[in-house]
């Protein structure tokens, strides 16, 4: 779906979105270990463990980009912040997710995360659509999916949280080049 097999590397203002590496293992679990980001996804469980992070880490490492491509998100000073990424899911078309760890809400990061990975994976992979999905006690997220231009299609789909154990009313939203 996305091409060429490669893992970019994707500057933005102010951060590096980059495959995770084995080193990342210890800064992902920190930050991903909080109850009130595994609750807003559909696929981090909590409580989050290092071997979590550890088997995530392994299945980035191993995973075809054409599939499952997840970047982690570094600032420069502040190191590792977040996640974001493009997965193959139900939908011809890629699906984004991101998270950012809770000391760095609130700055535009998550934003400026999925604008510069819109934008790549449109100039380098010829994506012209993405769907993406906020559960419905999620404004903030709904908000960044529109402010980087997603739209509502109108439908709600149940989706599993592996932190809540149970389907969970899911509003998705479209993005076309
Ligand atoms: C949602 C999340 C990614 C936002 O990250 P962030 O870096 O703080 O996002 P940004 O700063 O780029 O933008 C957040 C926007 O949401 C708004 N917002 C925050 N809380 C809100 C709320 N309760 N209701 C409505 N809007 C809200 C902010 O004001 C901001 O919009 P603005 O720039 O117009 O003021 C982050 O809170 C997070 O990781 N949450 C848990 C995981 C998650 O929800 N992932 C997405 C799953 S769909």
């Amino acid at each position: 779906m996305f091409g060429l097999t490669l893992k970019p590397e994707i500057g933005t203002e102010r951060l590096t979105l980059r495959p995770p590496q084995a080193q990342d293992v210890e800064s992902i679990f920190h930050l991903v270990n909080d109850v009130d980001i595994a609750r807003m996804t559909s696929g981090i469980p909590h409580p989050y463990s290092l071997d979590n992070a550890c088997a995530f880490v392994a299945m980035a490492e191993r995973a075809d980009p054409h599939l499952d491509l997840p970047l982690l998100i570094e600032h420069p000073r502040w190191g590792p912040m977040g996640m974001v990424g493009l997965h193959q899911r139900e939908d011809p078309w890629p699906e984004i997710g991101y998270w950012v760890g809770r000391t760095f809400w609130g700055m535009g990061f998550a934003t400026e995360a999925a604008a510069g990975l819109l934008d790549w994976a449109h100039r380098a992979r010829g994506v012209r659509a993405v769907a993406s999905g906020h559960f419905t006690d999620n404004p903030a997220s709904g908000r960044v999916l529109e402010k980087v231009g997603f739209l509502y299609t109108g439908q709600i789909r149940p989706r599993q949280s592996n932190a809540r154990l149970k389907p969970t009313n899911t509003r998705m939203m479209i993005w076309l080049a």
